[in-house]
């Protein structure tokens, strides 16, 4: 039995709006065991960006746990340093006054490893995501495929077990988006990590071991 590497448990949370709360996750379980890849969709506001917050620590539930694998074991995410997930954001979040190199690395200098180790391993990524010419390269001089690939080498740096991608190619044209999809999973296999992959795409979704739906806040098999 493979290891339980994101263990979510009764996940709930609502947003304060002028006529009262909202809630938008109402009660989400979820596990996800190491090497697996699960799909999420659902319609456009359904809470699947608040749940993938939830699941890396960026953002606290009102109810419910969660815990993901960290170097000695199952923690809150929080507490890992962004070292067990790896985030992919749909329009790439990358620093737009560093350079590829610098934008990944950074990640791994803020972890706590050594500026020429962080860079070391940069370059090494950045040449498995096909940009071993591109180091150099501030955001702006990329293309929309490169910067996502950038943003897949900085969430691989820490070396994470679990990787949460929201919408990884929602601004990409459908021939780049099929390129980093493939690019993404490749990794994943080739690398043993499991995968929460946010999708509009249901295409991207049977590529998954696993589908689900988010819908009015909870999650369901598709
Ligand atoms: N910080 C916030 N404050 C108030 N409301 C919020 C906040 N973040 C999200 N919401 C609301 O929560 C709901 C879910 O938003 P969320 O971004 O998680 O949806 P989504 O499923 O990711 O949508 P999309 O497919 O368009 O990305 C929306 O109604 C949104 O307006
Ligand atoms: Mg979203």
């Amino acid at each position: 039995m493979p290891d339980l590497v994101l263990h979510a448990v009764g996940l709930a949370k609502a947003f304060a709006a002028p006529a009262g709360p909202l809630p938008v996750l109402v009660d989400v379980s979820l596990e996800v065991y190491a090497g697996e890849s699960v799909s999420i969709r659902g319609s456009s506001g359904s809470g699947k960006t608040t749940l993938l917050q939830l699941l890396g620590g960026l953002d606290q539930p009102d109810a419910g746990a969660v815990q993901v694998a960290g170097p000695r074991g199952l923690v809150e995410p929080r507490t890992c340093l962004g070292q067990g997930v790896g985030f992919v954001f749909q329009n790439y979040q990358l620093m737009p006054e560093l350079t590829a190199l610098e934008n990944v690395a950074l990640a791994a200098r803020i972890a706590g490893v050594p500026s020429a180790l962080a860079s070391a391993d940069a370059r090494e990524l950045l040449g498995l995501v096909g940009l071993g010419d591109r180091l150099a390269h501030l955001p702006a001089s990329l293309s929309g495929g490169e910067c996502q690939r950038v943003a897949l080498a900085r969430a691989l740096i820490n070396r994470p077990v679990v990787l949460l991608a929201d919408e990884p190619t929602g601004n990409l044209d459908e021939r780049t988006a099929e390129e980093v999809m493939q690019l993404l999973l490749a990794i994943v296999a080739a690398r043993g990590l499991a995968l929460v992959l946010v999708t509009h795409s249901r295409e991207f979704a049977e590529r998954t071991d696993r589908r689900l739906v988010l819908s009015g806040g909870v999650l369901s098999p598709a």
